[in-house]
């Protein structure tokens, strides 16, 4: 999860390199994936961006030759792109966000997987649960819609541990909206100040922070739907379009620095998000979302984004040609 460059390694790297795809499973056609480097001194993940031409033919796999960008050796710069390694154990992290649902689950897999998890949200008797069922763990109360409350919880959480080198910007809600419903203009307004400025406050509070430490990472939450729009939830669904859009540009921002910025894009998953959600047949378990992602942060030394295999279909819509369909389908239209 966090950034650790490996000087050392780089130069072992050929000039050139072949990987194997059919042993890959991150690989897919004319899309910057993931594919693990096997046969070389030391085994690691190298990001290669295919054009769909060197394919050897869907499914296949293959082996195919990846020409490094710029000799290792010229810029050491690209030399710690390349060498990101995922620390998945030993970080201190603070769940923004963790009482309940896929927050409070991934805080208890990431105290299971030895790191030390601050939960922050508003219910104290559910953080009081957390901390008393999970002894270590640490939980402090704030509201992510009070810039003062971030601010006490940036002072609070750093004073408490200073440590601290993960951030994931987790709280959200959903509602439905009308737009002819004069009521929904104030949901469309609360799921801003909570999805949108929210994680925008959280990140400005703790980011000068986390810059100083040797190695950290700033996690943020969006959906599938920020992908393809939910009608039905217009504003949320634009919250979460508009926070993928704002984690692109702060990995840019933090990218001289020794901040790692990861996009977590869950699917529609069983919470209590919007409503009672936990027994909806089309959504997926808990536990398998977290079970996938922890994997997915393990094996992916320097993911940008966390994609299950349940989100691909909206994550890749567009790229897909399958926009309009997806579309349709979550209008509950037909055609
Ligand atoms: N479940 C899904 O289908 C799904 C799909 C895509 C993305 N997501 C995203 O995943 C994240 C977690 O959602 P979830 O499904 O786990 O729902 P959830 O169980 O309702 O969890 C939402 C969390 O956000 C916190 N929160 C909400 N408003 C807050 C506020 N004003 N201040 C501080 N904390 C606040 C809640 O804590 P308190 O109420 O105690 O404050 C709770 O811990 C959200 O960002 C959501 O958009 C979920």
């Amino acid at each position: 999860m966090t950034r650790s460059p490996t000087p050392e390694s780089v130069s072992m790297l050929p000039e050139a390199e072949n990987v194997d795809l059919a042993a890959s499973p991150r690989f897919e056609c004319g899309r910057t994936v993931f594919a693990r480097v096997s046969g070389s001194p030391v085994e690691r993940s190298v990001r290669v961006s295919l054009p769909a031409a060197a394919h050897p033919g869907p499914g296949t796999g293959g082996v195919v030759r990846i020409e490094p960008s710029q000799p290792p050796r010229q810029n050491r710069r690209s030399i710690e792109k390349v060498t990101i390694t995922m620390k998945i154990s030993g970080n201190t992290v603070l769940v923004a966000g963790g009482t309940s649902g896929i927050g409070r689950g991934l805080a208890i897999r990431l105290h299971e997987a030895g790191n030390r998890v601050i939960v922050a949200g508003r219910r104290r008797e559910l953080l009081d649960e957390l901390v008393a069922a999970h002894p270590g763990m640490d939980a402090e109360t704030f509201d992510i819609t009070d810039n003062t409350s971030i601010r006490r919880l940036s002072e609070t959480v750093t004073a408490k541990h200073p440590e601290l080198n993960v951030l994931v910007a987790m709280a959200g809600i959903m509602h439905d909206e009308k737009v002819l419903d004069p009521d929904s203009l104030e949901v469309a307004e609360r799921t801003v100040a909570t999805n949108l400025l929210g994680p925008i406050r959280l990140i400005h509070a703790f980011a000068p922070f986390l810059v100083t430490r040797p190695e950290a990472a700033i996690l943020t939450v969006t959906s599938g739907l920020a992908y393809v729009p939910l009608p039905a939830s217009p504003t949320y669904s634009a919250t979460k379009a508009a926070v993928h859009s704002y984690t692109e540009s702060l990995r840019e921002q933090l990218r001289d620095t020794s901040v790692q910025v990861i996009e977590i894009v869950p699917p529609l998953t069983r919470t209590r998000l919007r409503g009672d959600a936990t027994d909806n047949e089309r959504a997926m378990p808990l536990d398998d979302f977290l079970s996938e992602t922890m994997s997915l942060l393990e094996s992916e030394p320097d993911a940008r984004q966390i994609l299950v295999e349940r989100v691909k279909g909206q994550r890749f819509a567009v790229a897909d040609g399958t926009y309009g369909q997806v579309l349709a389908m979550q209008s509950g239209r037909t055609s």
